[in-house]
């Protein structure tokens, strides 16, 4: 068979396109690492700074590289000027903070004088990764202020502070607690990369033209912005708010089945096996407690019952998004920041790729077979 009447499976599902030294996820096992470095014990240290060194500069850092590498990322936190008038139009025209991020990603990287990642050096590849993935949050809660007539742009209340602390103030505009700082970072560390999942193929597609970090970022968020993808968890509180209580939730689920809709929160393209992220955040949550948490784990119980009965033999578990849902809301993110949240740790995982990536000046340019 030539290559050219090659067939790949539908959704390219198992076929392998790349290597990649980031990271792995095993499906059948139920887990999954960071560079060797398993991602649930990488989350319960709760240092996202640590975790973010490793899998995009390729090392785990002690206590002094990973206070060095928080005090550089804080520093290119704040975006420069023009930035800030995107924002303003932003919030006021898209109400939309993934969507203000995908538009300001342009301006900052003019900003800073990006260019093709083709024409960078290695080290001025990971500058951008570096300076891009640290404003991110910046810009997202301030599209989120913005939008509530607030300052968009506060100063940092605490110079050189972590990035899970600062985005919580910034976001909920408290002072946060240790527990819901050690909470948000467990769950900004185990959604920093996972396999070559939809956003992140097509980060790494943008970074095999040779295109700048920004356009590769701006494209993973239009993938994660998809309700199969990172717009699940938002859709899993409408839900919990729909059934409202435990009585509600066999009828409910089994009218979502009966209906042809999917449980959102549920399934997962490779794991077999309970989400090893999901089994994380349900934890979480029962620590942080709250009204939500018990509806919660009755909803993932009678759903996997229904999920079996609906689908014999295909295995359908609770995914990250679900339980995502209620740690987040319990830490006070509002639900049109579900989405956003997931992208700062998500934007990590794209830049890691993308480096990874732009080391290979290959493009990426598969086939279509032509049907009338
Ligand atoms: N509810 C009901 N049925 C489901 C669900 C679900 N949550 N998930 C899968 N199924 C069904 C599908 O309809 C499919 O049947 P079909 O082929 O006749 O359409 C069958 O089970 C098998 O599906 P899979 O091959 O296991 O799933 P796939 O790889 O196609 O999709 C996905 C995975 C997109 C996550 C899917 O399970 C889904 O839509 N879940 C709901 C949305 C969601 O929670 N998304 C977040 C995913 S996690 C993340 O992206 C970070």
């Amino acid at each position: 068979m030539s290559i050219t009447e090659a067939r790949a499976p539908r959704g390219l599902a198992g076929l392998v396109v790349t290597e990649t030294a980031i990271g792995d996820v095993l499906g059948a096992e139920g887990r999954y690492h960071y560079r060797g470095h398993d991602a649930i014990e990488l989350a319960r240290a709760a240092d996202f700074e640590r975790a973010w060194h490793l899998v995009v500069l390729g090392g785990l850092p002690d206590a002094d590289a990973t206070a060095r590498f928080r005090a550089r990322t804080a520093a290119t936190r704040v975006p420069p000027p023009a930035v800030r008038e995107v924002v303003a139009t932003a919030a006021a025209e898209l109400r939309d903070p993934l969507r203000g991020l995908q538009t300001a990603l342009p301006v900052l990287s003019a900003a800073r004088g990006g260019r093709p990642l083709y024409d960078l050096t290695e080290d001025e590849r990971v500058e951008e990764a570096l300076a891009i993935a640290s404003a991110a949050p910046v810009i997202l809660a301030a599209c989120h202020r913005a939008e509530r007539g607030l300052d968009p742009f506060p100063p940092a209340a605490v110079p050189a502070e972590g990035t899970a602390a600062d985005y919580l103030r910034r976001v909920t505009g408290r002072e946060p607690d240790d527990t819901v700082v050690r909470a948000l970072s467990a769950y900004l560390i185990a959604t920093i990369d996972h396999g070559l999942n939809a956003s992140t193929f097509a980060a790494r597609v943008i970074a095999s033209t040779g295109a700048d970090m920004a356009s590769c970022v701006a494209g993973g968020l239009g993938a994660l912005s998809g309700p199969l993808h990172g717009g699940a968890p938002s859709r899993a509180l409408d839900a919990l708010d729909a059934v409202g209580t435990p009585d509600r939730i066999e009828p409910f689920v089994r009218g979502e089945l009966t209906a042809g809709r999917r449980l959102m929160g549920f399934g997962h393209a490779v794991y077999r096996t309970a989400d090893p992220r999901a089994r994380l955040l349900r934890e979480v949550a029962l620590e942080l407690g709250g009204p939500r948490v018990g509806l919660a784990v009755e909803y993932e119980r009678i759903a996997e019952r229904l999920l079996a009965q609906h689908r014999p033999g295909r295995e359908l578990h609770v995914n990250v998004e679900f339980y995502a849902a209620v740690v987040l809301e319990r830490c006070g993110i509002p639900r049109e920041m579900l989405t956003p949240t997931f992208a700062v740790a998500r934007i990590i995982g794209w830049t890691a790729h993308v480096l990874e990536q732009a080391r290979d000046p290959k493009i990426i340019r598969p086939s279509s077979r032509y049907v009338a």
